[in-house]
């Protein structure tokens, strides 16, 4: 377990954490067991630490953090309290990259901006605000070509594999700077004005921040929050197969809503 909580440092420096993101690193520690299978998702829930049991694996590792507020008690009827209980009689330890994991070079943004097509890709927000810094929160980068805002828009879509998908601007205006924001993008809002890009891609904005974007002309691409972190399990998954090739890895995301056509 230790070598493996080292190896994922090395790969998601928790000093990369984002202030207002400090609960990174071990959430549940078990015991120092030999580790032969990781389970790798994106929300952990009492039905992830089961589904971890009963694929023998010693280590959870997701994006969220699953503890976030102080708990005053442990308690079975609580599902924190359950995934705590859980994981601690079954030596199950649980780890979180959240930040770090979104902010490192060849994480979870530049995984999600190759996917829909980025190139040239470096940080919106450099980290600790230093610009030779290849880590940062958010990605700018280019398409080969300018396309229609409207047919990047349904790549998008196609890509991530959007349940949901809206557009703010004008479906024939051309655009090739895309600036990407995984999960929650309203932290970036006020960097992606700044930094010329024609489109911002990201997975959750309020109703009033969409309206912000068309008053400050930039245009805007929005897909549910999971359907861009949902690619955090296969990335981290295939980041630890680079230093650990024979380790048994399950992906695993319950979705837990639907949409309608
Ligand atoms: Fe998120």
């Amino acid at each position: 377990m230790k070598e493996i909580l080292r190896i994922l440092e090395k790969i998601a420096p928790l000093q990369l954490s984002e202030d207002y993101d400090a609960r990174n690193g071990i959430q549940v520690e078990g015991p120092n067991v030999d580790v032969t299978g990781i389970l790798t998702c994106l929300d952990v829930t009492p039905l992830t630490v089961k589904k971890a049991i009963e694929s023998s694996c010693q280590l959870i590792i997701s994006h969220h953090q699953p503890i976030l507020t102080p708990l005053k008690t442990i308690l079975k009827s609580d599902w924190y309290g359950e995934i705590a209980i859980l994981a601690l009689k079954h030596d199950i330890t649980i780890y979180s990259v959240h930040t770090p994991y979104d902010a490192v070079e060849g994480g979870l943004n530049d995984y999600v901006g190759k996917l829909i097509g980025l190139e040239e890709m470096y940080p919106l927000q450099h980290h600790g605000g230093d610009l030779n810094s290849p880590h940062g929160m958010g990605r700018l980068g280019k398409l080969k070509e300018p396309v229609y805002l409207d047919d990047f828009a349904a790549h998008v879509r196609e890509s991530l594999n959007a349940s949901t998908l809206k557009v703010v601007g004008k479906g024939k205006r051309m655009i090739q700077k895309v600036a990407l924001g995984t999960g929650n993008g309203l932290a970036l809002i006020s960097t992606v004005l700044k930094s010329g890009a024609d489109v911002y891609v990201t997975g959750d904005v309020q109703y009033r921040d969409m309206r912000g974007m068309v008053q400050n002309g930039m245009s805007l691409i929005a897909v549910e929050h999971d359907d861009t972190e949902k690619f955090f399990s296969k990335a981290m998954g295939e980041a630890i197969k680079r230093f650990l090739p024979s380790m048994k890895i399950v992906e695993y995301n319950d979705k837990f809503y639907h949409t309608l056509n």
